[in-house]
Parts: C-alpha cells; structure tokens; sequence
C-alpha cells in the first residue's frame, strides 16, 4: 500500500499543483470584511475536494467568524487517530507594488510557487489532502484521520477555539499533525516543538478635546503622539529588554539540554543578518543569542501607529489622539491574561497626567512547548529519515499557532509541528512562495508518517 501509494503521488505531481493553483487563487483574506465571500470560497473548495477524494463526513461549519471545514475517515479500528489541522486563509498581500508576479495569481519559477499563502498555509495544508488521497485510491487509511481546518488563524482563530471548547469529542484524537511551520535550512528535517504564544493590543492615548490649531496651541496643549512614544520607550530600553515590572522574570528558561541542542544547528548569524533580515545590524536582549531571543524570550513589538496627519503636505495641527498598534510574543511562564494585566498596568503607569489612555486587548493565544515523549515523533522523524536522508532537527517557532495550544489543554493531545516551509520563503511579506520540491517531500513524508504511525 505504501509503495502503490508513492507511486500515485509521484505520477500525480502535475495535478497537484494546478489544484493548488486553483485554490491560492482565491483571495481568502480573513482580516478584509470584504474578502469574507472569499474566504468562504476556499472553504467549499477545500470541502469539495476532501469529498472527492473519499473522506467521510465532510462539512463546512459556519461559525460566528469565518467557517470552519470537516472531515473524517475512520476505518481502522484499534489504530491512532491523527487531527489534521491547517488554515485556509491568508494575510493581506500589500505592499502589492513590491511583488514581481501578482500575489493571487500563482506563478512558477525557479522551482518554487509564488503567491499569497503558498507556503502559509495553503499550500502545506495542500499536502495533508494529496497525502491523504494517495492513500485512499488504495483502499481504508493505515490510521484513523480526522481533517479540521480553519478560515481565521490570521486573525486569532477565535471560531475553532470556541468550537473545540463546545465539541471537544467531534475533534477526539491521539495527535494532533500541523504543517504550518519551516524547516530549519534546505534539505533539513525539522520539528517544531514550542511556538510562541501572543497578545495583540491597540494602545489609545487621547489629549485635547478635540485637534488643534499647533501655533495657537503648541506649548501648552498635550501632544498625544508626544506621550505615547514616552509610553512606548518606557515599555522597553534601547537594548531591548522590556521594562513591565516583574514581566521578564516571569519566562521560563528551555532547559540546558534544549539550549545545547540550539547551540548544535547550523546557524551564521552574519549571513542570518544580511540575507533574511537584510538590517546593519540586529538588535535584542543582551545575554541571548539569536535563537534563544526568537525561539525563548518575550517581545514587544510596534505594528503601526494610526492617527493625526498622515496625507502629502503639511497640515499644523495637534491631534487630540493617536494609537499603537503594539503586540506581545509570549514564552510558557507569561498568559496572556497575566501579559494583558501587566501591559495595562505599565501603560497607566507611564502615562503623562496631560492625556489619558486605555488598552484594548484585539486577540490573544497561548504559548506552547508540545512533548516529544510520544511515539509519533518517533514515526514523524522516520518518516522525514526516508525522503531527506537525513535525522530530523528540533527546534522552536517565534511565530503563534493559538490553536495548538487548545489541542494540548482541551483534548489532552500532543502536536506535531511538521512544516516544510524554508526560512526566505517570505510568509506574510512580498512574493511568498513555496518551494515545489518541498511540496512534494512533504507529500511523501506525510504518506509514509501516516502507514509508520499505523504500524507503530
Ligand atoms: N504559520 C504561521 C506561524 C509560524 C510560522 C510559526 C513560522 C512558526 C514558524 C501562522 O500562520 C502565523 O502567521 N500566525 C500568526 C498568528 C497570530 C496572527 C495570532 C503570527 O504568528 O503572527
Ligand atoms: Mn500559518
Ligand atoms: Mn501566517
């Protein structure tokens, strides 16, 4: 079965990829209310397929947000049951002058995909659904599947967090197989075993009634922008280390035989600084390499700062109010709930007594460390063995997946992060793209994880 099944996802390359041309078509951007139709769109795609391809139950679940997509094939008994998660839509594609080939329109070039949500997600959540059809042309799965994806991770993935709260049995399951995350180099297998978690807040500070004329009223009017930059270096130094009272005491440290093992990974911070940062220099908590600030602390971080005069020209005026949209990534030690509290409270605090200013939390997840003491690692690593050639490295994400924090406290199951997204391919900038070759090994790799795990 496992044999036949290479064969036909070896014979069926070209098919694949025109399908996940057809879905990166679809501009499924769930933070755009008027992309919400869209969005809707490649939820019936993907549904349609999972149907074609022989899964059972298939649904499109509509939620308070974006829907959600259903299915399963349960057919063998007495072996794991493996939750497929992925998310279907995708960040919004501006800056759109900066692309070389329009970003719903997928082009092929130098052995790689280019589009909005190649490789984050559609196009890894592309190989689950070829992996899985490849093994259903041979008859049942080798493993018990269910399939649940999500049109909103983007955005907080608020609609699966409340679904897997209200129908944790519809999700039962063993483990839980998320291909969301990126290798550590080319043609090494990785697996991804922390993630950070987040808040996501917009700091208002308001000062005069209403805008004022700046000659009339500059010197004694509060400035709002004024204020909320000393709020915001307040929040952290020049070097980097964030100032909440109490916050940074509160991150757990990995343990040394993690840190020993980052030590181990081919990593040029110069050639890391030049080439995927492309910045003089690099900046960070003093005391910490690279990875343990990316992987291993908390950050702070400014978005944007919406508010006051923004147009061509000059206009002289003071704003009555100006806003930051400020994130956290968070490490296990720091909820959210504590890292909200805290941030509020700081803000108060270094808030000057001419304005007033409010928090508001917009969404917020978990940080996770998933356990490696399971035996699906062990028919994970086996699996990426067979394709790469090579033994599969662990390492951390900075970036958040909220839900998988849900899959370890809800269900009770571990994650397997197993991502086949390279560090250039340009998640949520200009000319995304995923790797074809990538694509297709992590097809394989995910046809041979589920018979190993049917075995083990
Ligand atoms: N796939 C990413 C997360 C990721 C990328 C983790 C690379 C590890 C390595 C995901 O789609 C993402 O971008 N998540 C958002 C979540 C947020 C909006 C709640 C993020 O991290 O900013
Ligand atoms: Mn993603
Ligand atoms: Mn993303």
């Amino acid at each position: 079965m496992l044999e036949q099944a290479l064969a036909f996802a070896a014979s069926n390359q070209e098919h694949a990829l025109e399908e996940l041309k057809a879905f990166l078509r679809i501009p499924s951007i769930s933070t755009l209310p008027e992309h919400a139709a869209d969005v809707r769109r490649a939820a019936e795609f993907l549904a349609a397929e999972l149907e074609r391809i022989g899964m059972d139950n298939v649904r499109v679940i509509d939620t308070t947000g974006h829907p959600l997509v259903y299915a399963d094939s349960l057919h063998a008994p007495g072996k794991p049951t493996v939750l497929c998660y992925g998310h279907y839509d995708v960040q919004p594609p501006d800056p759109l002058g900066e692309w070389t080939t329009p970003p719903f329109e997928p082009d092929v070039r130098n052995g790689n995909i280019y589009a909005r949500g190649a490789v984050d997600d559609k196009g890894q959540l592309w190989m689950h659904v070829k992996a899985l059809e490849a093994l259903l042309k041979q008859g049942p799965l080798p493993v018990n599947v269910r399939v649940i994806a999500e049109g909103e991770e983007e955005v907080g993935g608020e609609a699966i967090a409340a679904h897997l709260r209200e129908h944790p049995d519809s999700l039962e399951a063993d483990v839980a197989l998320v291909s969301d995350t990126d290798m550590f180099a080319p043609d090494l297998p990785t697996l991804c075993v922390g993630l950070r978690g987040m808040i996501y807040t917009e700091i208002e500070v308001r000062g005069a009634r209403t805008d004022l004329h700046s000659g009339m009223y500059g010197g004694a009017a509060p400035n709002p922008f004024f204020a909320l930059a000393q709020i915001l270096t307040g929040l952290k130094d020049a070097e980097g280390r964030i100032l909440i009272p109490g916050f940074l005491e509160k991150a757990e440290k990995p343990t040394d035989t993690e840190l020993a093992a980052w030590q181990q990974l081919p990593f040029d911070e110069n050639a890391y600084r030049e080439h995927e940062v492309g910045s003089p220099a690099l900046t960070g908590e003093p005391g910490y390499s690279v990875l343990e600030r990316l992987w291993s602390r908390p950050t702070l971080e400014v978005h944007g700062m919406p508010g006051g005069f923004t147009g061509a020209g000059a206009k002289t005026v003071i704003p009555a109010k100006a806003t930051a949209k400020v994130s956290m990534r968070l490490v296990p030690g720091i909820t959210p709930q504590d890292a909200f509290t805290m941030l509020r409270d700081a803000v108060a605090a270094l808030s000057p007594a001419s304005v007033t200013s409010e928090v508001r939390l917009i969404h917020s997840g978990d940080p996770v460390v998933v356990s490696t003491d399971n035996p699906f690692v062990a028919s994970a690593t086996e699996a990426m063995r067979q394709v790469f050639h090579r033994d599969t490295v662990f390492v951390r994400g900075g970036g958040s997946i909220p839900i998988v924090g849900d899959f370890q406290r809800n269900l009770g199951i571990p994650t397997l992060l197993m991502g086949f997204g390279l560090p250039d391919d340009n998640l949520h900038a200009p000319n995304e793209k995923f790797h074809l070759a990538n694509f297709y090994r992590g097809i394989e790799s995910l046809i041979r994880f589920f018979v190993l795990a049917g075995e083990a």
